[in-house]
């Protein structure tokens, strides 16, 4: 059975990851070779992902991965059908990283380059580890996006809703730092709801009751500020207590905006009677599990299946970009362009 084979490589913000995928004439894909290096420690000390050293650690790390995940997957150049790097969106120093070493290896053994939108990279992941069909429904929700997708064929995507202000991950890494707490903050916040009361204290639910379907975390995050400065010193319970509200008012707020897309996609008839539509989540803030439960219930309601796949592909990884350069080719959308340009902000 005659397979098409990517290399893909992810630089766009602080992983740094090259992947070696296979896709069937079927539409099955196979990952023969999955590497990641996270950048968690060199960014720790600041709370946050600081762009200058995020490119020079992509430099340092970029060749050795590319050679790992090609012996790892026993291909040379030569035997791979084409090159996908992620060129946007993220930071440029990391993006140009990757597009020129994808680049560089494409041109040397003559394959076609896919500059890919690390965006399609995690609304297509689904399809490669659950074979899920279009149309569906998306939630992207990471340190730097927080969407609602709908993704109606490979290149075919219709933003429903996305936040006016913080990403959804910046607001818990925000939180954690504000309480303390270490980062990346997703973890530490959701460890500290564990032993929390969600009512003690009062906090908003942006955007509840519009029309729209956008996210707005910023003032969520002065809430826990003032309610943090009000209660001070704290507690270990004070922190359980206002991170236990956070993940609450986050839940609420996902669980309004969630409900409403699954309606109007119902509403607007977009898949076949016969079958039961998908919602798939992606991005970090997809481990958080009072999240996961939240919207597995809201789904069995709703008549959705809920779909998640393994956290190491919800979070950034070059497996997706792989998949969504081959899924770009079976498609026969877009062809070796070596001119494609990196872009830091990319819809
Ligand atoms: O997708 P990701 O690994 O990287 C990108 O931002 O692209 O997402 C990282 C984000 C961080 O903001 C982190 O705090 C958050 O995902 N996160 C979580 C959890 N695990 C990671 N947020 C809430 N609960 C978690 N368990
Ligand atoms: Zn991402």
């Amino acid at each position: 059975e005659k397979k098409t084979l990517f290399l893909g490589l992810e630089s766009s913000c602080d992983e740094t990851a090259a992947a070696v995928v296979a896709r069937y004439p079927d539409g099955r894909g196979e990952i023969l070779a999955d590497v990641v290096l996270s950048q968690l420690e060199e960014h720790a000390a600041f709370g946050g992902v600081v762009p200058e050293i995020a490119a020079r650690a992509h430099v340092e790390a970029m060749d050795r991965l590319l050679a790992e995940a090609l012996q790892k997957a026993e291909v040379t150049p030569n035997a791979l059908d084409g090159v996908a790097a992620t060129v946007g969106p993220g930071l440029i120093g990391g993006l140009i990283v990757g597009a020129m070493t994808g680049k560089a290896v494409a041109y040397a053994a003559e394959k076609p380059f896919y500059g890919i939108n690390h965006l399609e990279g995690h609304a297509l992941t689904a399809r490669l580890t659950e074979g899920v069909s279009f149309p569906y429904l998306m939630l992207l929700v990471s340190g730097g996006h927080t969407q609602i997708v709908l993704v109606k064929g490979v290149g075919r995507y219709e933003r429903w809703g996305t936040t006016i202000d913080d990403a959804l991950g910046e607001a818990f890494d925000k939180t954690a730092k504000l309480l303390g707490l270490g980062y990346p903050g997703g973890p530490n916040v959701e460890a500290a709801a564990k032993n929390g009361d969600t009512k003690r204290i009062a906090l908003p639910r942006p955007l509840k009751g519009e029309a729209r379907l956008d996210f707005s975390f910023s003032g969520l995050k002065t809430a826990v500020r003032q309610a943090a400065q009000a209660m001070a010193p704290l507690s270990d319970q004070d922190i359980a207590d206002i991170c236990a509200a956070f993940q609450k008012a986050v839940a609420d707020t996902l669980e309004d905006r969630i409900r409403r897309s699954l309606k109007r996609f119902k509403d607007e008839r977009l898949s076949s009677e016969s079958e039961m539509p998908a919602l798939v989540v992606a991005g970090g803030v997809a481990a958080n599990s009072a999240i996961r439960q939240m919207l597995t219930a809201l789904c069995n309601r709703e008549g959705f299946s809920f779909v998640a796949p393994p956290v190491r592909l919800c979070t950034d990884n070059a497996v997706m970009i792989a998949w969504a350069g081959l899924e770009r080719a079976a498609a026969g959308l877009q062809d070796n362009d070596m001119t494609m340009p990196v872009r830091s902000r990319w819809p």
